[in-house]
Parts: C-alpha cells; sequence; structure tokens
C-alpha cells in the first residue's frame, strides 16, 4: 500500500531508496580515493595517518563492490604526479601496497578476487612491485571480482604511451593509419580488455579528475561526496550505487 503511495507520486518506493537494486549495479566502479591527508589534519594526526587509516576504507570498498556483483573494481592509489610530494609521504605511500596485500591477500584469494595493476612500474621499489607481482600471480585464475590498483598511474602518460607505440607500428609498417579507431586505442590503454567504468566515485569534495583515466571515463556516470576516503563506507558506496542507478545514460542518444 505504501509503496503504491510512493510509485503514484513518481519517488522511489522505501524498499528501493534502501539499497541498489540488484540488476543494474555498475559493471566496473573507478574510485578516486582522495581526502586521507585533510582527514588527518582534522584529528591533529600526521597525513600518513589518513593513509594508514584509508587502508580499512580500501578493505570495505572491497568486500562491498564483490557483495553487490560489481565486477570490475579500480582504485586510485597514487598518480603519476604524487611524486611531487615530500620524500617521507612518498615513501609511505609506497609501503602501503605490500602492508594491505600481506593483510589481505589470503581473503582477497579466498573470495575470489583477480588482482590486477595499472600504471608504470618504472620509479617504483622493488618491494612494491614484488608485492603486487606476487598478488598478481596467485589471483591470475581467479574469476571474480577484478580489484585494480591504478599506482604511478597518470591517463596522460597512458595515451601518449599508447600513441607512441601506435606511431611505432605504423613507422614500421605493421598498421596504417585508417586501421587507428577506438577499438584499436582501448586495446593499446593500461586499462586493455577492462570496460570503460560505468561510475566514477570521488571522495573529499574536490570535483576533478586530476588525470585519471581521461579516456575511458567518457560516458561514466560521476558521483562525489564531501566525505573523506578514510571514512568512506559501505553506506556511502549504496548510496553512489542507488544515485547510479536513478540515472539515465543517453551516450548522446535520447
Ligand atoms: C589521497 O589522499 C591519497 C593519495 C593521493 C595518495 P590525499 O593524500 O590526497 O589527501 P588530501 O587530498 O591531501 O586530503
Ligand atoms: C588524486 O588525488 C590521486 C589519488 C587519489 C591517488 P590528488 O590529491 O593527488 O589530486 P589533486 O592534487 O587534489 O588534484
Ligand atoms: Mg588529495
Amino acid at each position: 500500500m505504501i509503496s503504491r503511495l510512493w510509485a503514484k507520486i513518481g519517488k522511489p518506493s522505501p524498499q528501493t531508496a534502501e539499497s541498489p537494486q540488484p540488476d543494474r549495479v555498475p559493471q566496473h566502479v573507478a574510485i578516486i580515493m582522495d581526502g586521507n591527508g585533510r582527514w588527518a589534519k582534522k584529528r591533529g594526526l600526521p597525513r600518513i595517518a589518513g593513509h594508514h587509516t584509508g587502508m580499512k576504507a580500501v578493505k570495505r570498498a572491497v568486500k562491498e563492490a564483490d557483495r553487490l556483483g560489481v565486477k570490475y573494481l579500480t582504485l586510485y592509489a597514487f598518480s603519476t604526479e604524487n611524486w611531487k610530494r615530500p620524500k617521507d609521504e612518498v615513501d609511505f605511500l609506497m609501503k602501503l601496497p605490500q602492508q594491505f596485500l600481506a593483510l589481505e591477500l589470503d581473503e582477497l584469494i579466498e573470495k575470489n578476487v583477480q588482482v590486477r595493476m595499472m600504471g608504470s612500474k618504472e620509479d617504483l621499489p622493488s618491494y612494491t612491485i614484488d608485492a603486487l607481482e606476487e598478488a598478481i600471480a596467485r589471483t591470475a585464475d581467479n574469476t571474480g571480482l577484478v580489484l585494480n590498483f591504478a599506482l604511478n598511474y597518470g591517463s596522460r602518460k597512458e595515451m601518449l604511451d599508447a600513441v607512441k607505440e601506435i606511431a611505432e607500428d605504423a613507422k614500421a609498417g605493421r598498421l596504417s593509419p585508417e586501421d587507428i579507431d577506438e577499438q584499436l586505442m582501448n586495446a593499446r590503454l593500461l586499462t586493455g580488455g577492462i570496460p570503460d567504468p560505468d561510475l566514477l566515485i570521488r571522495t573529499s569534495g574536490e570535483l576533478r579528475l586530476s588525470n585519471f583515466m581521461l579516456w575511458q571515463l567518457a560516458y561514466s556516470e560521476l558521483w562525489f561526496t564531501d566525505v573523506y576516503w578514510p571514512e568512506f563506507n559501505e553506506a556511502h558506496f549504496q548510496e553512489a550505487v542507488m544515485q547510479y542507478q536513478r540515472r539515465k545514460r543517453r551516450y548522446g542518444g535520447l
């Protein structure tokens, strides 16, 4: 009765307002995990405390994505521009993948999660690469959620590298300019076989992309929250997905 009344006045029924619908879950969710430093500052703590607590939010986001039936979760963990930060902070950030995986890899394996990484391995310390490569190798055959860490990732570098590779192929006669289309570009980007994000989430109140997946986000739905990343929880994730489910995607059509 109540839900019929809601339907009549054009609002979602109380039930659908509380949790995402199991159909129409975004296949690929990408997150710009921002606001660790401000979260710490607000508490009188050093910035690295925000990064440390941010790992717990990563764990929550992975679990919630998996529970909701999201197929790909891409997390922006370190940008090509983040090297500009003080050395101590960069060093701390570089140790996080190893720390996170030491704590979580067994559970990720148990949950059938496949770990991937997108970004440049150049300049990454060997312990960071080793931890990621071990996780990638040990989860390569898993068929559940794909957990893609964007680490030392920058969209402009990604596109320039792809363009250089294409130019080399053209110069060597392996392809001609007519072969260069969206499909070829998609294949040459670091996202390879991963579909474009359906939903982009950015925390901390900043309303920008900060060099993240500029090509792939062409038609993604964007959702911003003022919540700082270390506070991001299951309810926020659900709210983003519910907002996504209320949107009408048009891709330039009607
Ligand atoms: C996001 O939090 C983590 C990384 C960029 C590595 P920030 O460190 O950017 O935190 P704010 O934006 O300064 O608060
Ligand atoms: C984007 O956040 C990068 C990551 C979340 C890893 P930043 O904090 O680096 O972005 P800006 O500097 O505010 O644009
Ligand atoms: Mg930031």
